[in-house]
């Protein structure tokens, strides 16, 4: 079969079945990407005669004779104006989705449909996770750099690429040609180092259980053996025996050794159970077919208060104390009590008092890029893995225990990677690659389906009571938090998102009498992971919807009753443990800024209608406060070198996947060494490159790599300036750095001369402590709808208090896509579960955000600088999550006078709250006053 693919012939055959995003990457097509499968994402958007056609829905055969052009042939060696536009308003963060887009816009160019008006209906077949898609907007429709009016607060748009300026992403060039290498592209000329082996990629797949809980008896595997191309079969029999947790931190105690890498019990549907790695991905699944597996069924619990019941099934009993489970005659995972003063007390002085329960639901990530990773032995027998991962280090100590193995004996890298907000600081295929490629000795490749993904981690559900009271002049006189958290059948992360969950959200508000009780339990159900917010956005959306109730029957206005009760620079901050934190302050405080600029925005107003004279109208608003790194230790060690051709290279070990920290990293070092960016290089996220850093969670890239970086940057100025003193006898004070060298006296000498005579190298770890706390604020303005629940966000700002704004652009895109990803889980997305098994396994049926589904967000900087961040930075990645589901929530009640209290707000949802405030003459809440 003969096709033209970006100007070259292309002859080869098509499997029976093949697809045409599979036939174009295993020609070293690449630029199309695999996101779902399913033609839902648009990831793999080819044009075949100029017309765009998500090609993993493309029959392979049917390119016979075409011309496909990719992402890749879209430009020559210049990027077309469209890829220009992309870059410079920074339309993409991990930009896995990027090729695809610009391939459906090049089509839309052609027949005139990029406009404001068409682009919604014409680019719903292009989904992005990451940036809210009003920065893609703008680059499609007008072409400006991505700076509004409304970020006026901070500079934008400098022709500098030091801090403050606006730099596009240092990959933008490659990922808007599609080819910036991810995980999974292999043979796109990515460092040398990381190539994987010539020669055929073994394909592992899993079979997984039908069952919510059960016992294997047998497993019968010599259907699968039979196989044609089957290599290997694993089961329970075959791993280590050996309890380890998939979630991934500095200290591997804080999470709960419960799980096996192939268990004799398997506790959620989905559970893996027996893994295949065969010659193709095809054999592979041929070869779970065929597998035989004899359960014993076991009694099933899905609900979290049902299993903290007497009779309860007990899904860990049979585990110790080593595994550090809370409870597991309970059920309980992790329990979090903290009390400080007396709250029966101050619910007794309190002249208003309010009482309910909120309820938060599964949620999905929807990384573009779904997990995967591809292992082999190197020439000297290592164990290599190039995976998606945020936390490289934490994956191969861990792959080091579990296999008996020396940190030497184990790389772990990953190139870029296609986002991840959390679910990329767990271990799920690494694990098994390791095992296959161990046994093996060949390349193994695993990676999930989108379906696979639904079937693996989630974010918490939580059911939040809240009791708060309040005196005559709207002071809090006490606040109580009850939290129960779903942690599925695996604790992973569940301590964490417990203890955070209940942290800042109490932290936040001055109140003389607080108390927090959470528990994590078992269930089983998927197991909830990590996930951008790691637990507040949940407990947000009790006390923030509580408190605004609680304003409301004082009679106060929000943002008031907000600025009686938050807390100022100097407080303490108590939260669920009921004492401070000893390393955790106020360094910089702009709260106070957030919310003024909110405010000021909203009754400013964007001029944007109600839809028609039978809406309701309604605002609301939340605060959030976030730690800038987490508790318990996170660290990073960075090494800045300048080179003989006036480079300088940065080495560090955080990840990229869209958080834009190599661009700020690189800010950084160009700022502190007088050079611009142009000078430094970057590598990261390496194993056998870099040196240790805890990983890219936690929002850190920037609080404590950039610190790490920072550091090393300022020691290799100074070493530079002494080389200069030495090598010209000048006064030091006389020096400026400049591109390329350093001039003393007037003299320039080159890196070369300065180098000449030894390397010029420096050191520096940051530890992650000291902490300071980022802040966010969000209001909105809504339409409700009250025949049909309907509701439209007519008004949407965020404002942000993230210290010294690095990167206006990138931080104004990690705000939009927060705020997005957060709209879309208080609307409508939701994973849907019956009796463990999930129902919502493609993006189409869980309702991803798409273009024409998001308002534009108003994003506002507060004019802080922070003393513990570099250069006055704070985090700025989760935190615009966290306030948005409380302030939606807040504006619906304000718009049809009934709480919404449990997410999503979905349209029936809301419309039943009106049809029973109508019938019911009860309160909604439990009042006392
Ligand atoms: Fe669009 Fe990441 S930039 S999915």
């Amino acid at each position: 079969m003969r096709f033209q693919v970006d100007g070259e012939a292309v002859d080869r055959a098509a499997r029976p079945g093949q697809c045409l995003r599979t036939l174009l990457r295993e020609t070293g097509h690449q630029a199309p990407k695999k996101g779902c499968d399913a033609g839902d994402c648009g990831a793999c958007t080819v044009l075949v005669d100029g017309a765009a056609v998500h090609s993993c829905v493309y029959p392979a055969h049917r390119a016979e004779g075409h011309t496909i052009t990719t992402a890749a042939g879209l430009g020559t060696a210049e990027p077309t104006d469209l890829q220009r536009r992309f870059i410079e308003n920074a339309a993409f963060q991990c930009g896995f989705c990027t090729a695809g887009m610009l391939v459906t816009a090049t089509e839309l160019e052609r027949t005139g449909d990029l406009t404001p008006a068409t682009l919604p209906e014409k680019l719903k077949g292009n989904l992005c996770r990451c940036t809210g898609y009003r920065a893609i907007t703008d680059a499609l429709t007008s072409g400006r750099p991505g700076c509004a009016p409304n970020d006026a607060t901070v500079p934008c748009g400098s022709r500098s690429d030091g801090v403050g300026a606006g730099v596009g992403a240092l990959a933008g060039g490659r990922i808007v040609r599609g080819v910036e290498p991810f995980t999974m592209d292999v043979d796109m000329g990515e460092q040398d180092s990381g190539k994987v082996p010539p020669g055929e990629v073994l394909r592992l797949e899993v079979v997984r259980s039908p069952h919510a809980h059960a016992r294997i008896v047998s497993i019968d595997t010599a259907g699968a053996e039979a196989v044609p191309g089957v290599r290997a079969v694993f089961t329970h029999a075959d791993v280590p025996d050996l309890l380890y947790s998939t979630a991934r931190h500095e200290i591997r105690e804080d999470d709960p050794d419960d799980t096996v890498m192939l268990d004799r019990i398997v506790r959620f549907r989905g559970q893996r159970v027996a893994a295949v790695v065969a010659d193709s991905l095809a054999a592979a699944r041929a070869g779970c077919r065929a597998i035989r597996v004899e359960y014993e069924l076991l009694p099933a619990v899905f609900d979290p208060e049902e299993a903290l019941a007497e009779q309860a099934p007990l899904l860990h009993a049979e585990k110790g104390p080593e595994s550090r489970i809370a409870d597991p005659g309970r059920n309980v995972v992790a329990a979090a009590q903290g009390r400080v003063g007396d709250v029966t007390a101050g619910l007794s002085a309190a002249v208003e008092v309010v009482q309910g329960e909120w309820r938060t639901h599964r949620v999905q990530h929807v990384h573009l890029e779904t997990h995967g990773s591809i292992g082999w032995l190197d020439r000297d027998g290592r164990l290599v893995l190039r995976t998606s991962t945020q936390v490289p280090f934490l994956v191969r100590d861990e792959l080091c225990r579990l296999f008996g193995l020396e940190r030497s004996g184990i790389r772990v890298f990953a190139t870029r990677v296609g986002s991840g907000f959390g679910a990329k600081q767990e271990m799920f295929t690494e694990d098994l690659v390791a095992l296959a490629v161990l046994k093996t000795g060949l390349p193994v490749q695993y990676e999930l389906t989108r379906s696979d993904e639904f079937l693996t981690t989630c974010r918490h559900p939580m059911r939040v009571r809240v009791t708060a009271g309040a005196d005559a002049d709207g002071l809090l006189t006490a606040l109580a938090v009850d939290v129960l958290a779903d942690a599925g059948a695996y604790g992973n992360h569940s301590a964490g998102v417990l203890f955070h969950g209940v942290g800042e959200s109490v932290a936040i508000y001055r109140c003389p009498n607080k108390r927090v009780d959470g528990h994590a339990v078992y269930t089983n159900n998927v197991p909830s992971g990590a996930f951008r917010g790691y637990g507040l956005g949940q407990v947000m959306f009790g006390v923030e919807s509580a408190l605004d109730e609680l304003a409301r029957r004082i009679g106060m206005d929000p943002f008031e009753f907000r600025r009686r009760n938050l807390v100022r620079a100097g407080d303490e901050l108590i939260g669920g443990a009921g004492h401070a934190e000893p390393d955790l302050t106020i360094a910089s405080y702009g709260l106070d800024q957030c919310l003024d600029l909110a405010e000021q925005a909203l009754r400013r107003g964007n001029g944007v209608p109600a839809p028609g004279p039978d809406w309701l109208i309604g605002e609301g608003m939340a605060p959030a406060m976030i730690a800038t790194v987490p508790p318990r230790g996170h660290t990073s060690t960075a090494h800045a070198t300048l080179l003989a051709d006036g480079t300088v290279e940065l080495r560090a070990g955080t990840a990229e996947f869209g958080n834009g920290t190599t661009t700020v990293l690189a800010q950084i070092a160009a700022t502190v060494l007088g050079t611009d960016i142009a000078h430094i290089v970057i590598r990261h996220a390496d194993t056998d490159v870099t040196a240790h850093d805890t990983g890219a969670f936690g929002s850190t890239g920037i609080t404590v790599a950039g610190r790490a970086v920072h550091a090393a940057c300022a020691q290799l100025r100074e070493h530079v300036l002494r080389r200069a003193v030495a090598l010209t006898g000048a006064d030091a004070d006389r020096h400026i750095f400049e591109p390329g060298g350093i001039r003393v006296d007037g003299r320039f000498l080159t890196a070369a001369t300065l180098v000449a005579d030894g390397e010029l190298t420096a050191t520096a770890t940051h530890d992650g402590t000291p902490r300071s706390v980022s802040f966010n604020v969000h209001a909105f303005r809504v339409a409700v709808q009250p025949d049909t629940g309907e509701v439209r966000i007519l008004h949407s700002v965020q404002a942000a208090d993230a210290g010294t704004v690095l990167n206006p652009v990138q931080c104004r895109g990690q705000v939009e896509g927060g705020v997005a990803q957060a709209i879309g889980s208080a609307l409508y997305e939701e994973i849907r579960v019956e009796q463990g098994e999930v129902r919502t396994k493609t993006l189409r049926h869980y309702h991803l955000p798409q273009l024409s589904d998001l308002p534009r967000t108003e994003v506002l900087f507060a004019e802080t600088a922070d003393p513990l961040g570099p250069l006055g930075a704070k985090s700025m990645s989760e935190s615009p999550y966290n306030p948005v589901a409380p302030a939606l929530a807040n504006a619906i009640r304000d718009a049809i006078g009934v709480r919404p209290q449990q997410l999503p707000m979905t349209a029936d949802r809301i419309w039943r709250l009106l049809r029973d405030a109508r019938t019911t003459a009860a309160p909604h809440l439990g009042v006392r006053g």
